[in-house]
């Protein structure tokens, strides 16, 4: 088992005073900073460019957890590796050359990551599983902070967990959309290690509870 990891999601934090919601992750006593990346098209939202972590960098020693919800991941990876990114996950949907692209990534550096949607199947990202650090699964459609977590999607958990010990893999299972207090336990169960959480933290003063529950082990 991975030491488990909370990694607060900025998106969900006050956006003109971003390099202040990493002090407060640093002084909560947390190491991870998730970054969503997205472009208006793979997601219908639009959040932050390879400038901005470049600057959050200079003000920051955390991990950077950048996940490029994009449609040509491919021609970013290396601006966010430049910017200061130490993994960054890409989408296994949109058609472009993703073993490639996971390669770029390392040789640029970073860890890498695979992501899917709520409605992709887990043997989408079967044939990266060998080559990733960690595969991000999606509890809710990508967008928006704030959604409810989609308990379907729990079964795919339980699956890359399977996977994992029977192949005797190592890559971390992350998940995003919706962990709180009431979710976070379940995803434990099925076997992620990994929790981003946008609202959950960044919407209440007592951040306390969140972060000892994520620190148990399963
Ligand atoms: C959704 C993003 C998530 C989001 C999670 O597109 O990938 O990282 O910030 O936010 P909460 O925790 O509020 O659901
Ligand atoms: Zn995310």
């Amino acid at each position: 088992m991975k030491e488990p990891v909370l990694a607060p999601s900025i998106l969900a934090s006050d956006h003109a005073q971003l390099a202040k919601s990493l002090q407060t992750i640093k002084s909560e006593g947390l190491k991870w900073a998730h970054i969503d990346i997205m472009d208006g098209h793979f997601a219908p939202n639009l959040s932050f460019g390879p400038q901005t972590v470049a600057a959050l960098r200079k003000n920051s020693d955390l991990f950077f957890d950048v996940h490029l919800m994009l449609d040509n991941p491919h021609e970013y990876v290396e601006a966010f590796a430049n910017a200061g990114s130490n993994l960054i996950s890409i989408h296994v949907e949109p058609d472009y050359s993703i073993k490639d692209t996971l390669d770029h990534i390392r040789d640029l550096g970073c860890q890498c990551g695979i992501a899917l949607n709520p409605g992709t199947e887990v043997k989408a990202v079967e044939p990266y599983l060998k080559s990733v650090d960690l595969v991000l699964e999606m509890t809710v459609q990508p967008g928006f902070g704030g959604q409810s977590f989609r308990k379907e999607v729990l079964e795919k958990i339980r699956k890359l967990q399977i996977i994992r010990k029977a192949q005797s893999l190592s890559f971390r299972i992350e998940v995003d959309g919706g962990v709180d207090l009431q979710t976070l336990p379940l995803c434990r169960e099925a076997g992620a290690d990994t929790f981003v959480a946008g609202t959950s933290f960044f919407g209440t003063e007592n951040k306390q509870a969140l972060i000892t529950l994520a620190s148990q082990q399963s």
